[in-house]
């Protein structure tokens, strides 16, 4: 792997939201092996601490770590302090949270809560961050959607909408970016087998680790708008959005998110 380029494209420093668990820590790995320091955010400092040291003695990379809670406006500035003086490179907006069961049982600070962490943050985040970015004419910003967001799902109605969201948001600063030099791309994982994360019971066709997602993401910077982890899944993408009816796109992935969150 030639750390240079990609350091020189994104670095010196990259800030990952969501960065001490699951996919968030695999880009923080990932990035870090390709010689970029990183500024990790999340709630918890015990899992940002332990993902914080082990980066530093794996990989010989600078990390600051911020615990803050992105879901409230005190923790995205928060994180903008702690970033005033490092040139942050890479932006990945990977913070979630999956609200799932049905749209009517779920109570109302539940899905405002995801709709401030998966869209407000990581919009705020993004225009925080790219202008600098313009500047320099150089840099990337990935954000982390599912295939949840490529239509509807029943049983994971907020979720899903949110996921859209970045998908419309990433397609939006892909076009406004390309010739500025910075990359924005959208990766849309389908299931992920993340330690904390959205677990399946049963482990779906395709099911890709984290490392294979932060490896897409970070191999798709440049390369165009949207990044779809693992063959299984862009076949599987393929056929949703192209082949099938929509109502029967929805029908298919409700289903098989039930089954994989039961
Ligand atoms: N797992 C899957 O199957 C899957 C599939 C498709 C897409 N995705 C997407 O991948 C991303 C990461 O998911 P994951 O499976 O890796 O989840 P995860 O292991 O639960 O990691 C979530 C990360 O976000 C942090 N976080 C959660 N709420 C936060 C908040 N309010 N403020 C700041 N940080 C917060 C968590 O740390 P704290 O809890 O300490 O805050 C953790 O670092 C999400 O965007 C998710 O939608 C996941």
């Amino acid at each position: 792997m030639s750390r240079a380029p990609f350091a020189g494209s994104y670095g010196p420093w990259a800030l990952v939201a969501g960065g001490s668990t699951g996919i968030g820590a695999a880009f923080a790995d990932e990035i870090a092996r390709r010689g970029v320091n990183l500024v990790l955010a999340a709630r918890r400092s015990g899992p940002l601490e332990r993902t914080a040291a082990r980066l530093r003695a794996d990989r010989a990379v600078e990390v600051v770590t911020v615990p803050a809670d992105l879901a409230d406006p005190a923790g995205l500035d928060a994180v903008l302090q702690a970033t005033a003086d490092l040139p942050v490179g890479l932006l990945v907006a990977n913070a979630a949270v999956i609200p799932t069961g049905p749209f009517l049982a779920a109570a109302e600070d539940e899905i405002a809560s995801a709709i401030d962490l998966n869209c407000r943050s990581s919009t705020l985040l993004a225009r925080r961050y790219l202008p600098a970015m313009a500047e320099r004419g150089r840099g990337g910003v990935i954000f982390v959607s599912s295939l949840a967001g490529m239509q509807g799902v029943p049983g994971l109605a907020a979720y899903s909408a949110t996921k859209s969201y970045l998908i419309t948001l990433g397609e939006s600063l892909w076009a406004e970016m390309r010739g500025r030099g910075v990359h924005v791309v959208t990766v849309c994982a389908g299931a992920v087998s993340s330690p904390d994360g959205p677990q399946a019971a049963r482990p779906a066709p395709g099911t890709s680790t984290p490392a294979e997602v932060a490896r897409a993401g970070l191999a798709g910077l440049g390369r165009g708008f949207r990044v779809v982890p693992g063959g299984v899944n862009r076949v599987g993408a393929v056929a949703l959005q192209r082949l099938a009816p929509r109502r029967a796109a929805i029908a298919l992935v409700g289903r098989a998110s039930a089954g994989s969150l039961e």
